[in-house]
């Protein structure tokens, strides 16, 4: 199974009862996850992303209903806190670069960790925060690598569980799952 689908089932697995009141799509793109987040059945998405074309095609992607349900913001996931200042159920941010277009435009390192110490500030206690990283680029191996230390560093009520891809190239994407030591 792809690490994207296996990402979606764990999350799926964590919110079996909920709670789904408001999610958050880091890095919306072409709009899967948020459509994901959406058949979820949270209440809100707010979904990110630093290019209009992203937010287009997630817009184009969602029906009428799903629409009245999400945020759409053109903007870096590192002013999330600018944005919301309420509790988070789900944070998902899957990393990198939009398929097929310009590969310039990708997640960074610096910014990145200023998103994930915010979304751990609002992560709801039964909340869920997930990271996919794809190491096989330049910018994306720097990036996963600071990632990874990142989660490392964590104090000691968090618990991070790191799912890897079956291949066992260094390359292949990893995902990382944190959530409150204290949880449902
Ligand atoms: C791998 S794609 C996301 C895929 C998407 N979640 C989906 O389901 O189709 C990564 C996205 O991150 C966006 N991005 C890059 N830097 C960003 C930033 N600082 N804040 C928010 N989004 C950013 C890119 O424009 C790109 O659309």
């Amino acid at each position: 199974m792809a690490l994207t689908r296996h990402a979606h089932e764990l999350i799926r697995q964590h919110f079996v009862g909920g709670p789904h009141r408001l999610a958050i799509d880091a890095t919306c793109g072409n709009g899967h996850d948020c459509e994901f987040l959406l058949n979820l059945g949270f209440e809100k998405v707010i979904a990110f992303d630093v290019q209009q074309q992203a937010l287009s095609q997630t817009q184009a992607r969602l029906n009428d209903e799903q629409r009245a349900r999400v945020q759409l913001v053109l903007d870096g996931h590192q002013n999330i806190a600018s944005h919301t200042k309420q509790r988070v159920d789900c944070l998902m941010f899957n990393l990198g670069y939009l398929p097929h277009t310009d590969k310039s435009i990708t997640t960074q390192k610096a910014t990145t960790l200023t998103a994930l110490e915010a979304a751990i500030e609002l992560l709801s206690p039964q909340g869920l925060l997930s990271i996919l990283c794809y190491p096989g680029h330049p910018a994306g191996a720097v990036e996963t690598q600071a990632v990874q230390t990142w989660a490392a560093e964590l104090n000691s009520s968090w618990l991070v569980r790191t799912e890897l891809s079956r291949s066992p190239k260094p390359t292949a994407p990893l995902l990382l799952l944190v959530t409150h030591k204290q949880t449902k």
